[in-house]
């Protein structure tokens, strides 16, 4: 019979607390670091976490409000790694750190399995391979390469040394059209949906767009006239949770609910996009049902947390979450009160847990990206 070791960790008794318990004790940390912490949140987390963030907000509102808080000494992010690595470069760049005498700003991530399987699909090295492929077809000075905010430090970073930028579903428009101004081709990663969703917004045409497979042996899968005729190339990324919103889930709300209005995030398929009547980031979403009359109907397609939720904020709107599955963010839902409440109090004893460290070379170079998505308008 196999035998079950179990390991004891110091996370472990977290996990036999009651959530009164958790979310008392969270409170009295927040309580006793009061300014010094700021506790941020996406809008995809869970209800009981999200209620405890200072602040809450999509990617971009996130990632301007880590570059902007003067007060704050500690930040705990509850989202996913790629998002605290993007409020470690902005709270800790030379500018701020030179105003507190060096003194970093510690960025704590929960439980640090809490990933993203879309920023994951683009590796440094397959960014390099096909830079290096594509710069032999059109010159590397007419490249200029866009990535979504979820992507790792070093893709950031590699857009910061090519002259390129970073985007998130709030301003990928607006970044994209920065990246148009500079050069002729634009490689976007890794979403291919949002890449490609935002050029046809832009009026760019389908013939006008290719798509760069990095596990194709050669060319991402494409041929050297096809990439040397693109303006865009879009890197074969998806959102596991966003790609399970199909056509044929708006042909039913819009057939049994005539009327009813259908929102949904631009890292759907285009299919499902051209059919919407709004597409926006989680912030966007949210405002458009704040404002919208009593009795609005919609279907909205995005992570399920933040369906839910609207729902219980707007018993005079009939809202419905666009898929007959579950589509949750399986990664954003690993921050739970037990991390939450291990994380801070580690913090307040003075022995953070799970800091999210951006090495500084790659940090400098992410930062340049990062700070031209923030100049940009259009954000949030
Ligand atoms: P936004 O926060 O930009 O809406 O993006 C959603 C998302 O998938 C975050 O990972
Ligand atoms: Fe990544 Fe999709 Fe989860 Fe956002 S919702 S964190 S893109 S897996």
């Amino acid at each position: 019979m196999a035998s079950h070791i179990v390991h004891e960790t110091p996370f472990a008794p977290y996990r036999q607390l009651s959530a009164e318990e958790l979310t008392h004790r969270i409170r009295q940390i927040k309580d006793q670091l009061g300014e010094r912490l700021l506790i941020l949140g996406h809008h995809y987390q869970r209800d009981e976490v999200v209620e405890l963030a200072d602040l809450r907000g999509d990617s971009y509102r996130l990632s301007a409000l880590a570059a902007a808080n003067e007060t704050c000494r500690a930040i705990v992010f509850c989202g996913v790694h790629f998002m605290a690595e993007t409020a470690d470069i902005l709270a800790n760049r030379p500018e701020r750190l030179a105003r507190r005498d060096g003194q970093r700003i510690p960025v704590v991530l929960p439980d640090l399995s809490a990933g993203c399987s879309m920023a994951d699909m683009a590796e440094i090295a397959q960014v390099e391979d096909c830079w290096y492929q594509l710069s032999e077809v059109a010159g590397e000075d007419t490249i200029v390469p866009v990535t979504y905010v979820n992507s790792s430090a070093a893709i950031k970073g590699f857009c910061g040394r090519h002259g390129g930028i970073v985007c998130t579903s709030a301003n990928a428009d607006a970044a994209l059209r920065w990246a148009l101004a500079r050069g002729q081709k634009v490689l976007f990663f890794p979403d291919q949906h949002l890449g490609r969703n935002t050029a046809l917004k832009l009026g760019i045409p389908l013939e006008r767009m290719q798509v760069w497979d990095p596990h194709a042996p050669e060319w991402g899968g494409s041929d050297p006239d096809a990439l040397q005729r693109a303006t865009i190339v879009l890197w074969k990324g998806h959102c596991s949770v966003h790609q399970m919103f199909l056509p044929e889930h708006v042909d039913y709300f819009r057939r049994e609910y005539p009327g009813i209005k259908i929102l949904v995030h631009p890292e759907c398929m285009m299919e499902v996009v051209a059919q919407a009547d709004e597409i926006g980031s989680t912030g966007r979403i949210i405002r458009l049902v704040n404002e919208a009359p009593p009795g609005t109907h919609w279907a909205i397609g995005t992570e399920l947390h933040l369906v839910h939720r609207l729902k219980q904020e707007h018993p005079e709107q009939e809202i419905y979450f666009l898929s007959p599955v579950v589509c949750m963010c399986s990664t954003m839902y690993r921050i739970d009160l037990p991390h939450l409440c291990w994380a801070l109090e580690n913090l307040a004893e003075g022995t953070p847990v799970n800091v999210i460290r951006v090495d500084d070379p790659t940090a400098a170079d992410a930062l340049v990206a990062l700070e031209r998505m923030l100049e940009l308008s259009g954000g949030g």
